[in-house]
């Protein structure tokens, strides 16, 4: 088998506060393979951002150990081995669409001819092509989302990392955006760590939801979905899809998991 994306053996985070200590993550074990797409999903303060965090070298675990395909995040970070697309587009209101996009290319000093080059292959794999030379307040949320998809791009990450990027969309938009990620994921055969709310957006992206819980922040349930490699706009019609999204609820309620539609994390 192939180096996995991430591994987390054994993460612990506690938060010193003066009201005491939160323990916002406790024994997380969770293994993402290559080229797969995992979803965290769970309540508000269940420590998904937390964990996103550690993997992308924001923060240091308390206790355990991640590895990003092998290497301490902070060496993944160095190699720009992963992307990073957050709530926020967090462009630059000042810089064009194509100036954002080549940004992360800039400051690793590639060329300009070659980041002018990449910047326009990255607009059209997300479809704003003709909007190059726009500023991003020129835009809509949803490209300017799209835009910040493009630039998580960059450098060609294994692995991208998203915090509930579609979570400030309008649902029409967020579900075509759902549709280019799963085409997008597909083309670059990045792996991808997806936190989200929303149950359907879990289970239309993933090959796996690791479902959460609170204070402390465990993983209760890791739901396979398997809905196979056509996730088109159909899928959201399907009847294996409401069986997923039923999978999923119920774990997040604290329902066992039926084998063999899942499997308890803590038997991983
Ligand atoms: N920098 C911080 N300092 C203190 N407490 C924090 C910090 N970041 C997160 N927490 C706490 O850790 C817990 C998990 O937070 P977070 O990972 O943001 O949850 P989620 O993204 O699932 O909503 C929460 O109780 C939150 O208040
Ligand atoms: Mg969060």
């Amino acid at each position: 088998m192939s180096t996995p994306a991430v591994q987390a053996s054994a993460v612990g985070k506690v938060f010193a506060s003066r009201s005491g200590d939160v323990i916002a993550l406790e024994g997380i074990d969770l293994t993402v393979a290559a080229g797969e797409f995992v979803s965290l999903i769970g309540p508000s303060g269940c420590g998904k951002s937390t964990l996103l965090r550690l993997i992308a070298d924001l923060d240091t675990p308390t206790t355990g150990e991640v590895t990003v395909f092998g290497r301490t995040p902070q060496q993944a970070r160095e190699a720009q081995d992963y992307g990073i697309a957050f709530q926020q587009a967090g462009l630059l209101p000042w810089r064009t669409v194509t100036a954002n996009v080549q940004l992360p290319l800039e400051l690793h000093g590639v060329g300009k001819a070659e980041r002018a080059a990449r910047a326009a292959d990255l607009l059209s794999l997300v479809g704003l092509d003709e909007f190059a030379g726009h500023f991003p307040h020129q835009l809509s949320g949803g490209m300017q989302q799209r835009v910040a998809i493009a630039r998580s791009l960059a450098e060609r990450p294994s692995l991208l990392l998203m915090d509930e990027p579609f979570g400030a969309l309008d649902e029409m938009t967020r579900e075509r955006m759902q549709t280019e990620l799963v085409r997008i994921c597909a083309e670059s055969g990045a792996a991808v760590v997806f936190v989200t709310h929303s149950i359907p957006e879990a289970v239309f992206l993933s090959q796996r939801v690791v479902v959460m819980t609170p204070r402390p922040g465990r993983i209760s349930a890791v739901v396979p979905v398997d809905l196979g490699q056509a996730r088109g706009e159909g899928l959201r019609e399907d009847a294996s899809f409401f069986a997923a999204v039923t999978a999923v609820r119920e774990a997040l309620h604290g329902m066992p998991v039926p084998t063999p539609g899942g499997t308890r994390a803590d038997l991983r």
